[in-house]
């Protein structure tokens, strides 16, 4: 979280940086959180409840803070400045690995399909399927569910087949 971009007291003495870089301090990542620019948060934190089931925790005049349902916020919604646009270098996707069975991850499919969200593809990852759609300003979500649940297997495959990610076509289920 920085959505006002503080910058470090240029004064501020840097931190020395130990002679053997391996007793350099390695972050120990506990959860993780996602800001995102966005055209305009209020417009578009309906849909974040609507379609990912989140809750409103925090808004500001220039941002929505959103959960999915036990962290403060999971997402920030930030405004982008006037004429920004979607795409090139920055975030690709942003994965959300859902609870529950295949047939969980199709009615998902199906909801989005009714509540009209533009549905990019769906793929095979071997470890799992991905189901991938955007947001009003176009960036893009997925839905992974996960078909190999052990973590160390999980990687053994993924490394083994090049991190694939083949077109598949899985029905959704509606209702
Ligand atoms: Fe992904």
């Amino acid at each position: 979280m920085d959505p006002d971009e503080r910058i470090l007291d240029p004064h501020e003495e840097p931190t020395p940086i130990p002679a053997d870089p391996r007793d350099a301090p390695k972050p120990r990542v506990r959860r993780t959180h996602l800001s995102l620019f966005v055209r305009d948060p209020e417009a578009s934190a309906p849909w974040y409840e609507d379609v990912l089931g989140m809750e409103v925790t925090a808004r500001g005049p220039q941002w929505v803070f959103l959960s999915f349902g036990k962290k403060h916020h999971d997402i920030a919604l930030i405004r982008a400045e006037d004429g920004a646009v979607t795409g090139g270098v920055g975030l690709q996707h942003y994965g959300l690995e859902v609870e529950g069975d295949l047939d969980e991850w199709r009615r998902l499919y199906g909801m989005l399909l009714a509540k009209g969200v533009p549905v990019v593809k769906t793929t095979d990852h071997k470890i799992g399927f991905g189901l991938y759609f955007t947001d009003p300003d176009g960036n893009r979500f997925e839905f992974f569910h996960e078909t190999v649940t052990d973590d160390e297997e999980g990687k053994r495959i993924l490394g083994l087949h090049g991190a694939p990610s083949d077109p598949v076509e899985i029905e959704p289920l509606r209702g």
